[in-house]
């Protein structure tokens, strides 16, 4: 009974959500899109020519947007969960955290790159605290594959939550990086305690 309940409040709400209803009549595959697009409009992160990788890339709307909007790029977008093809990105289905899909990521570059993106989340126990410190503990994986991945001045783009180990990464970020800024964009859902870490300029 509850379980109804919760999916039909889930489903209401997405159908009054303006951005649920613009993706689709955009033909992106989720709302996230809006969320990249926002963190680009404020700091600037995309360019034509870049190497990026996307990770938790599924159902695959900010590789679509990328693809789309930037020319000569070499994109890969990874994640647990199968990604339908999507022109000129390189799908990988696994698991970004285990060593074997780090190593096909970077034989795949062969070379640093120029940003590094996350949009990785679990939703897997049914309890957001808990979902919420695994999403941090993805996170603080996923600066420590950035720091490795990027050139000199490279970007990296990471959904956090508030709590868990928000701290840490921050001030992680602050280490590596010349300038860190956390963002929540406007589209990001105002209950959630979603935010994004931007961390620019890899220092050398
Ligand atoms: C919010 S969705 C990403 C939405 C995506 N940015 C888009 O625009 O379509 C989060 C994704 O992270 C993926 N994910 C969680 N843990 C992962 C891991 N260890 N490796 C790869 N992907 C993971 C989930 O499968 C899920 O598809």
């Amino acid at each position: 009974m509850k379980k109804n309940r919760i999916s039909k409040n889930w489903i209401n709400k997405q159908r009054r959500d303006i951005y649920v209803r613009q993706s689709k009549i955009e033909g992106y595959r989720s709302r996230a899109v809006y969320k990249l697009k926002e963190i680009n409009d404020k700091f600037k992160i995309l360019r034509n020519g870049q190497s990026i990788v996307d990770l938790g890339g599924a159902p695959g709307s900010w590789s679509q947007y990328l693809s789309s909007t930037l020319k000569n790029t070499k994109l890969l977008a990874i994640d647990l969960l199968q990604i339908q093809e999507i022109k000129n990105v390189k799908i990988m289905k696994g698991d970004f955290t285990e060593d074997i899909y780090k190593k096909k990521i970077k034989s795949f570059f062969n070379t640093k790159i120029d940003l590094v993106i996350s949009d990785m989340a679990v939703n897997t126990t049914g309890n957001k605290n808990v979902d919420a410190i695994v999403t941090g503990e993805l996170a603080m994986e996923s600066i420590e594959f950035a720091k490795e991945m990027l050139k000199t001045n490279g970007q990296f783009v990471t959904k956090i939550f508030m709590g868990s180990s928000f701290n840490e990464i921050v001030s992680k970020s602050k280490k590596y990086f010349k300038e860190t800024s956390v963002f929540k964009p406007p589209s990001s859902r105002k209950d959630s305690k979603e935010t994004f870490l931007i961390s620019r300029f890899l220092r050398s």
